[in-house]
């Protein structure tokens, strides 16, 4: 019986059949997987997109979810390039991601910026769920030949980096305009605070002078600028990090073939 590393190094060389329908088979495990995922994930920004409180946050969300019925699509023409029949497989993780962000629209009260805030949180740990999801998938397509499938699948790993970029962005535009409105005395984040009438949106509108004004924007303690304005928190800089796992990061790649 080969030991793994000789399974490995007969899989590179080209003559470990066995590996090479392991690998086949978890390559499609895992797409169907992540057909799954995606279609929860596209009701899961539908219900975020209800919740949150911005035009900015709202219309990301609901920009996302057009994306994701197109990776959808794209997912059936990568089942089909492979001759496999699409079927959903299952995720727990995506399931406990979106019961994660139903659980900060019940924590934070409507029309708040706090509940923004998380929810941006709770999308970004779907986004690099999907990251790593689809950095692996390229890179098993890829190893295997599936030379199409690995170009269908990168379109996605691309828009997936990109939502998470974008996110990224619209949170700390959120972080820098708290910042600018607690400028005063707000060194305490108390539930009933309400914005400052010199508050301005991300767009450079001041919310007393925008329509959607009737609104007001209050903040749970979660969302003070010394839990949350440090950059670790919403809008999390740590895109890509990881560095050691199959496929994962912001290179999509496997770190090269040693990694498997
Ligand atoms: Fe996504």
């Amino acid at each position: 019986m080969a030991t793994l590393g000789e399974r490995i190094a007969n899989f590179f060389n080209g003559d470990d059949n066995d590996t090479r329908e392991g690998l086949h088979g978890l390559f499609v495990t895992e797409l169907k997987n992540t057909y799954y995922a995606e279609k929860q994930a596209i009701d899961a920004l539908g219900e975020q997109a209800d919740a949150a409180t911005t035009d900015e946050v709202r219309n990301a969300f609901l920009h996302h979810q057009d994306e994701s019925r197109n990776q959808v699509a794209r997912l059936e023409q990568v089942f089909q390039s492979l001759g496999v029949d699409a079927e959903e497989g299952s995720c727990d993780a995506i399931d406990g991601l979106a019961d994660d962000a139903r659980a900060v629209v019940s924590m934070t009260e409507s029309n708040s910026l706090t509940r923004d805030a998380g929810l941006i949180i709770a999308a970004q740990k779907v986004e690099h769920h999907e990251i790593a999801t689809y950095g692996s998938l390229v890179t098993l397509a890829r190893v295997m030949g599936h030379h199409e499938a690995a170009r269908l699948l990168e379109q996605t790993l691309e828009e997936e980096k990109n939502t998470d970029r974008k996110l990224t962005q619209l949170a700390e535009s959120f972080i820098n305009d708290r910042a600018n409105s607690e400028s005063g005395d707000m060194g305490t984040m108390d539930s009933d605070y309400q914005r400052s009438s010199d508050a301005v949106r991300p767009d450079g509108v001041r919310y007393q002078d925008s329509g959607s004004t009737g609104q007001t924007y209050q903040s749970g303690s979660s969302y003070s600028g010394s839990q949350m304005g440090t950059g670790t928190s919403v809008g999390s800089s740590t895109y890509g990090s990881g560095t050691s796992s199959f496929g994962t990061g912001q290179d999509a790649t496997l770190g090269g073939t040693s990694g498997i």
